[in-house]
């Protein structure tokens, strides 16, 4: 299955199936025919994984090495995309090279923005293996490793040659990393307007081609978050941002970014109903396809409303009022200057429930 995103200089296909791995050296050998090289940045740890048997050059003349980065979070470092970059260097990539990122988001991301910044820009093939990484982080060209002071800070657009999105990959994800990758696509089917009722039949393929489907259509729409269509894929974010940090500020691995986005995405069809914008009917449906994936939906007891209302204001994407994507009559919107008191409101509702 393929499915196209349309960016305006090198459009590029989103590869998804069981198997698709073993395509990408093909692909190198078709579509860069002077390569000598295949670099693959990857963690030990999916080294291990029982599916990392690549063969890239296998048959196609094409030199594969690996660079093994820290795995998670801990890869979107300034210090491993110089060590990364380093590495390149040491082993004479040439313009005429590729970068391979497999991994979750967190080295596709880091993977990605080496690949943009070393040589001035080497192309960059992605195989992302966690849910979040096939339906959201290695799609869009978005690439960025983490400062001090917070996530993303430092990056760059950099879109990839082509994504291969491996269902087998997924079959060695733990419990946990399964069911918070699919915040992600339960965003992605509320944004669809689908319901509860149709999650019964879909099966996983199907849920990750619609948020694939989804992403791609945005991105081709606004491909530098210049327009506003692309912040259409924060929703659920506002809130799950600010959770994620209190919860990183506490260094504390309690929330995976997919449970805080699934409890953002309660909160926000519930701010939606306050706003009156949307009925009973947004959130019911909300929280019952929430519930499907058995994502977390409700907030956290002891949430400090003051600190999360400041840092939903911070918001980089919030532009220093309270944004938030909401349902309403037309659609989902981004929505700026909501009164902080509303949301508080809701918010505390939202906690007692
Ligand atoms: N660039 C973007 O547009 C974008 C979008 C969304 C998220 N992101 C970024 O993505 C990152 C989150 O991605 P994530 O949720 O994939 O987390 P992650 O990359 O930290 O991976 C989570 C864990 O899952 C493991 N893992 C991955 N695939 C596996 C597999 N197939 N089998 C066994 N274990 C596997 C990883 O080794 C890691 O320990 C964040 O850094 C976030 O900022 C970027």
């Amino acid at each position: 299955m393929r499915i196209r995103v349309d960016v305006r200089d090198a459009p590029y296909e989103v590869y998804l199936g069981d198997g698709v791995r073993h395509e990408v050296g093909g692909f190198i050998a078709e579509h860069f025919a002077r390569a000598r090289m295949a670099v693959i940045i990857t963690s030990p740890e999916i080294r291990r994984q029982p599916w990392f048997d690549f063969g890239i050059g296998i048959g196609f003349g094409v030199e594969t090495t690996v660079i093994e980065v820290p795995d998670g979070e801990a890869a979107k470092t300034l210090a491993s995309l110089e060590q990364v970059c380093e590495q390149l260097a040491r082993h004479q990539v040439s313009r005429h090279d590729v970068v391979v990122g497999v991994g979750g988001g967190a080295i596709t991301d880091l993977a990605g923005f080496a690949a943009a910044v070393y040589l001035r820009g080497v192309a960059v093939l992605q195989v992302p293996t966690s849910i979040v990484g096939q339906v959201d982080a290695a799609i869009g060209g978005k690439t960025a490793v983490n400062l001090a002071a917070g996530k993303n800070l430092v990056g760059a657009f950099h879109q990839p040659a082509g994504v291969w999105c491996d269902t087998a990959t997924l079959v060695t994800l733990s419990e946990r990393e399964r069911v918070a990758g699919m915040g992600e696509v339960a965003k992605c089917w509320l944004l669809e307007g689908r319901t509860r009722a149709q999650l019964t039949d879909a099966s996983m393929v199907e849920l990750i081609e619609l948020s694939v489907a989804l992403k791609a259509r945005i991105v081709a729409a606004d491909e530098f978050e210049t327009s506003g269509t692309r912040a259409l894929l924060n929703y659920g974010h506002t809130l799950g941002h600010a959770l994620e940090l209190a919860a990183l500020a506490r260094n504390s691995d309690e929330l995976r970014h997919g449970e805080a986005v699934a409890i953002g995405l309660a909160f926000a069809a519930r701010l939606a109903r306050a706003l009156g914008r949307v009925g009973d009917d947004v959130v019911t449906q909300t929280d019952a396809v929430l519930d499907f994936f058995t994502l977390p939906r409700r907030c956290p007891r002891d949430l400090d409303l003051d600190e999360v209302i400041a840092v939903m204001a911070r918001d980089k994407k919030a532009h220093h009022d309270l944004t938030f994507v909401l349902a309403g009559g037309e659609g989902y919107e981004v929505v700026a200057g909501i009164d902080a008191r509303v949301v508080r409101g809701a918010l505390e509702q939202f906690r007692e429930a």
